[in-house]
C-alpha cells in the first residue's frame, strides 16, 4: 500500500498493511489483537519523513464528529475528533462565531495530532485555547483524559513526545472557545500589517483568519503542490552570551526573548543567512520564500531530504556555532 497521498512531503513509500479506523470500538479490537510495536500510528501525515517502507500496519485515525460540551453566554468548550481536519474544523468554529483559533488558520494536519506537537503560528499555541483530550493506552485499552497540565506543553513539544512517547493514541480534543469579547492576537508582526494593507482597523477573528491565510500562502509551499513538512527545524533557543557574540558579527540577527537569559533565534533566517533559500539537489531542495521549510518538487526520496537537512545542520553548525533540531518526525 503506498503512504504517498498520506504524507504532506509526498514520499512514495510502502506499508504492509493500512487501515482507517473510523469508530473507537474498531481501534480498540485492532489493538486488542495486535501488539504495539506491530502498529504505525497514522494521523494527517504532516509532520513526518518517511525513510523507508514502513513494514508495520498502518492505522490511519479517520475518527470524525464535533460536539458542544457545554456553554455559558461567553464561553463554549467544543470537542472534535482526532481525524477532523485542523483547518477545517477551525474554519468551522469561526463560522459558528467562535473566537481563539483564528491564528491557527492552514496549519496542516488533523486535529489529534496537534497536541502532539502543541501546534503554534502567530502568536497563538494549541495550548491557549486547550481543555483536554481523549487517548487510549495501546496496552490497557483504556482511554484517559488529559488536562492541561498532564499534557505539559511547551514550544512544539509536549508529554506525548516525551515520557508517553508511542504509548497513547489521541482521539479527541476539547477546546474553550470564545463566543465574544475575543481576545484578539495581532501583534506578529505580518498580521497587523496584512490587516492595514486590507483597510481593517477594528479585525474581527474571520479577518485575522483571512490575513494568516493570506501570509501563510505567500510564503509556505502548499503541500498540494509542492511536498513539504512546514517547518522541518525548530527555532533554536540559545544562551543570551552566545547570541551577544553573533550580534557583534550579524548585526541583523532577529531574535526573540524567551527568559532572561535565553535568546530564540529564527532558524529560518540563519538558513536563509548560509545561502541556502531556493536550494535544490535533485527533487530535495529548500523553499525559495522561508528558508525553514524544505521540499520535495516530486520524486524526491524520505533519505535525500534527510540528506539535505544534515548538510544544513552541518553549515549552521559550522557558521554559527548552533545545532539545529529537526521539527519533523523523522521515520
Ligand atoms: N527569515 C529569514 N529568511 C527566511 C525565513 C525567515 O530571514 O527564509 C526571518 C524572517 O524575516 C523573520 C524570522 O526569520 O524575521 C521569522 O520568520 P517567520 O515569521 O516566517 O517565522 P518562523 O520563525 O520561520 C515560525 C514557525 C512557523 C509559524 C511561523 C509564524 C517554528 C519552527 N516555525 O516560523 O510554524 O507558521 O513562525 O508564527 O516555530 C511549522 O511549525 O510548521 C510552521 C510553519
Amino acid at each position: 500500500y503506498s503512504l504517498k497521498d498520506h504524507n504532506s512531503f509526498g514520499i512514495d513509500v510502502r506499508a504492509e498493511k493500512f487501515i482507517s479506523i473510523q469508530k473507537i470500538e474498531d481501534l480498540r479490537n485492532l489493538l486488542r489483537k495486535s501488539y504495539a510495536s506491530e502498529l504505525f500510528i497514522l494521523g494527517g501525515g504532516s509532520n513526518m519523513l518517511l525513510t523507508g517502507d514502513v513494514n508495520k500496519m498502518v492505522l490511519h485515525i479517520a475518527l470524525k464528529g464535533k460536539d458542544i460540551v457545554s456553554e455559558t453566554d461567553s464561553e463554549v468548550v467544543i470537542e472534535a475528533a482526532a481525524g477532523e481536519n485542523w483547518h477545517e474544523f477551525v474554519l468551522w468554529t469561526l463560522k459558528q462565531g467562535f473566537g481563539g483559533l483564528e491564528n491557527l488558520s492552514l496549519i496542516p494536519g488533523n486535529v489529534g495530532t496537534a497536541p502532539i506537537q502543541n501546534i503554534g503560528a502567530y502568536g497563538v499555541e494549541l495550548k491557549d485555547t486547550f481543555v483536554s483530550c481523549k487517548a487510549m493506552n495501546v496496552q490497557t485499552l483504556e482511554e484517559k483524559e488529559f488536562s492541561l497540565e498532564d499534557c505539559d506543553f511547551s514550544y512544539r513539544n509536549s508529554v506525548f513526545k516525551n515520557q508517553l512517547k508511542g504509548q497513547y493514541i489521541i482521539t479527541s480534543v476539547k477546546f474553550r472557545l470564545t463566543k465574544k469579547d475575543h481576545h484578539l492576537n495581532i501583534d506578529y508582526g505580518s498580521i497587523r500589517s496584512e490587516l492595514t494593507a486590507k483597510g481593517i482597523t477594528e479585525p474581527e477573528i474571520q479577518d485575522i483568519s483571512n490575513a494568516v491565510i493570506a501570509i501563510r500562502r505567500s510564503k509556505l509551499p502548499d503541500p498540494k503542490e509542492i511536498g513539504n513538512s512546514g517547518s522541518f527545524f525548530k527555532n533554536p533557543v540559545i544562551s543570551k552570551d552566545q547570541f551577544e557574540g553573533l550580534k557583534s558579527k550579524f548585526p541583523e540577527i532577529p531574535s526573540y526573548e524567551v527568559s532572561e537569559d535565553e535568546i530564540k533565534v529564527p532558524a529560518g533566517w540563519l538558513i536563509d543567512t548560509a545561502g541556502f533559500k531556493g536550494y535544490r539537489n535533485g527533487d530535495a531542495g529548500v523553499h525559495k520564500n522561508q528558508a525553514l521549510v524544505l521540499v520535495n518538487y516530486g520524486e524526491a526520496t524520505g533519505s535525500e531530504i534527510l540528506d539535505l537537512s544534515k548538510t544544513i545542520q552541518k553549515s549552521i553548525k559550522d557558521k554559527f556555532g548552533i545545532d539545529l533540531e529537526a521539527e519533523v518526525n523523522i521515520i
